[in-house]
């Protein structure tokens, strides 16, 4: 997984059709994701359940870009192995999930996966600063997690913070929670890299009128060009 700043369309699977995420993955992917973010919650960490390592697992074979497996749970540590083996690219754990982040991170590096942190609406840039170089991806939430097709949060001047924090190191910035076309230009003009885009991406569509994926995900793509 070599780095660059060139953007990157995530779609979010909690979007898609839970009982077919195989022929989902490979029909956005086929459509032009760059990347497939997976999202694991807890009902603990946030107020609503999805699935855990296994599912992980499971989809892996079908997804021939970057599993990005963003992380809604606490504790993480207990977990990150499991998530590792299940092949994730990218693991990103929480900064609010525990008292102990950089040890999360250290985790996720051990297993051979790159971190990712990611921070909650009202979590300031600042809670990275001493992170950095430890973290591959910084994911901005501009929304509350736990669910999906939320309004955005705008939170662009929080991106631009982060941006100049991380200077020349190769950290990604993604942004996750109310990505359209319409709120996509401002994220990438404050310094994100990689868009995560749930209802935005699989509106319109399915397995079998796949091309709406597409519009869809050129729509965001235009938007930011
Ligand atoms: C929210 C999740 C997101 C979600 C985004 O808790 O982390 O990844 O799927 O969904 P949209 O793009 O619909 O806001
Ligand atoms: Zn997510």
């Amino acid at each position: 997984m070599s780095f660059n700043r060139t953007i990157k369309i995530a779609p979010s699977i909690l979007s898609a059709d839970f009982a077919n995420f195989g022929e989902e993955i490979r029909c956005v992917e086929a459509q032009g994701a760059d990347w497939i973010h997976v999202d694991v919650m807890d009902g603990h960490f946030v107020p609503n359940i999805t699935f855990g390592p296994s599912t992980c697992a499971a989809i892996r074979p079908h997804i021939s870009t970057i599993m990005d497996v963003h992380l809604m749970i606490a504790p993480v540590d207990l977990y990150v192995e499991a998530f590792a083996e299940a092949g994730a690219d990218v693991i990103t754990a929480h900064v609010e999930a525990g008292a102990h982040i950089h040890r999360s991170l250290q985790a996720i590096r051990a297993n051979g996966a790159k971190a990712g942190v990611a921070l909650n609406p009202g979590t300031p840039a600042s809670a990275v600063m001493h992170l950095l170089d430890i973290a591959d991806l910084v994911c901005v939430m501009t929304v509350n997690p736990g669910f999906g097709g939320q309004s955005f949060i705008p939170l662009e001047s929080k991106v631009a913070e982060l941006r100049a924090m991380i200077g020349d190191r190769p950290i990604h910035i993604e942004i996750d929670g109310g990505v359209t076309p319409l709120t996509a230009p401002g994220l990438v003009n404050a310094g994100a890299d990689v868009l995560v885009a749930g209802s935005a991406v699989f509106k319109g569509g399915s397995v079998s009128n796949p091309a709406a994926y597409g519009l869809n995900i050129n729509a965001i793509r235009a938007a930011v060009a």
